[in-house]
């Protein structure tokens, strides 16, 4: 079955490619605490983030929807379905917030962790595969999503045989150095990550 070919409602969309806000009880995580949080800072850290990534799926829905329509488009695959909208997205913030996405395994190298604490943290997501917020230090502050690999996502992350060969060259030749195949459903391919400083 064809991607282009289902029907579904955007929201439904949404929810497949797990790209939906946090819900509201979810549990959050601090895993191997840096720096202790106070309750003010866990609490503010949680809400300004959960905010700047409803505001993200607001602005990137039309982009999603239209790349949607035809998945097999080599624009569909040379965009991938968020990277501008994501950086767009972040210029639009108040000082001092943005969002990013990082992975251990990258497609585009800018994605990489940039500090260590980061890197540590995409290994404990691998695991977790929940929300985790860091205190990097007493005016730095991290909410980190994790990004977990969905049947459509396998088109352009998955085995060689689920990419194909056309859209496989085309990755290949845009991002030589491509890491960022073979993933199954269920695994954490990055996260959304949220920088608050203050
Ligand atoms: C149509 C092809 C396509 C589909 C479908 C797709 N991606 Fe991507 N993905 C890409 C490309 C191309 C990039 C590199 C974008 C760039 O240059 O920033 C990328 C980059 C990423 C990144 C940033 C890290 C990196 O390696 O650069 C994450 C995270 C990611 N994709 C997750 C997902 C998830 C999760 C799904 C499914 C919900 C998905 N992608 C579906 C093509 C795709």
């Amino acid at each position: 079955m064809k991607l282009n070919t289902i029907s579904i409602t955007l929201s439904g969309l949404l929810l497949i490619l797990g790209l939906n806000g946090c819900s509201n009880n979810e549990k959050i995580n601090i895993e191997n605490e840096v720096t202790p949080f106070s309750a003010k800072e866990k609490k503010e850290t949680i809400e300004i983030s959960k905010e700047v990534l409803k505001g993200f799926m607001k602005t990137f829905k039309p982009t999603l929807k239209a790349v949607l329509k035809d998945m097999e488009a080599p624009e569909a695959i040379s965009m991938c379905t968020h990277n501008q909208s994501v950086n767009n997205y972040s210029k639009t913030l108040p000082k001092g917030i943005s969002l990013r996405r990082i992975t251990s395994k990258t497609r585009n190298e800018n994605h990489i962790a940039k500090t260590e604490l980061e890197s540590k943290t995409l290994h404990e997501m691998d695991i977790l595969k929940k929300p985790i917020i860091k205190k990097v230090n007493n005016n730095y502050f991290q909410f980190y999503k994790p990004l977990i690999v969905k049947q459509a996502c396998l088109k352009c992350h998955g085995s060689i045989e689920q990419i194909g060969e056309t859209s496989l060259s085309i990755i290949k030749k845009n991002y030589p150095n491509d890491k960022a195949i073979g993933y199954k459903t269920g695994d954490v391919r990055g996260v959304f990550l949220v920088d608050i400083i203050k």
